[in-house]
């Protein structure tokens, strides 16, 4: 494949948007802005499309910086098709949990989702994963740490055919999960 890289206007506008949709909301457990949460996605994403080109690098950039306004703020997945397209819009809806499930079923309904979605969707779930594993918020409880490296498998199992320089990275970062 010929690598192709990414619109610095298209990532410069969906973080414009994503920082206004996040505002004064910060990362759980630190001081720090939400917004450096999707930057992080998007660098982790960046870094293996170098290794592991795709097709649409923008829609993969895109999708990682708004992949959290559905979920956790009032944008809704029409608003992000008006300003970004279709393509887009249904990658961060398929990113995105269904509060109308229960709580358990939530996660395997999205992986479900991003499954029927195009391989630069899935790599946003495995970089997002991937920066969610870097640090355990202080107050989470031993149990919860071990649900959330349980969940971190299922992710890798569900989606690491989609890169395989995320895969690897995803399973070592779950190797080194939660070492206190
Ligand atoms: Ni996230």
């Amino acid at each position: 494949m010929t690598s192709r890289s990414w619109s610095p206007e298209l990532y410069r506008a969906a973080l414009v948007f994503a920082a206004e949709a996040h505002g004064g909301q910060k990362v759980p457990g630190s001081e720090r802005p939400y917004v450096t949460h999707p930057v992080e996605v998007a660098a982790e994403l960046c870094a293996a499309m170098l290794v592991d080109p795709v097709s649409d690098p923008d829609l993969a950039v895109q999708c990682a910086l708004l992949h959290d306004t559905v979920e956790d703020t009032s944008v809704r997945v029409e608003d992000l098709a008006a300003r970004f397209g279709a393509a887009v819009a249904r990658g961060v809806a398929a990113l995105s949990k269904d509060p109308t499930l229960p709580k358990h079923a939530r996660m395997g309904d999205s992986l479900r989702r991003i499954r029927d979605e195009p391989r630069e969707v899935w790599m946003v779930k495995l970089a997002d994963r991937i920066v969610n594993l870097s640090h355990p918020p202080s107050y989470w409880t031993d149990e919860k740490i071990d649900g959330y490296r349980v969940e971190a498998v299922e992710i890798a199992d569900a989606l690491g055919a989609a890169s395989a320089v995320l895969e690897a990275r995803i399973r070592a970062k779950i190797l080194a999960y939660g070492r206190r």
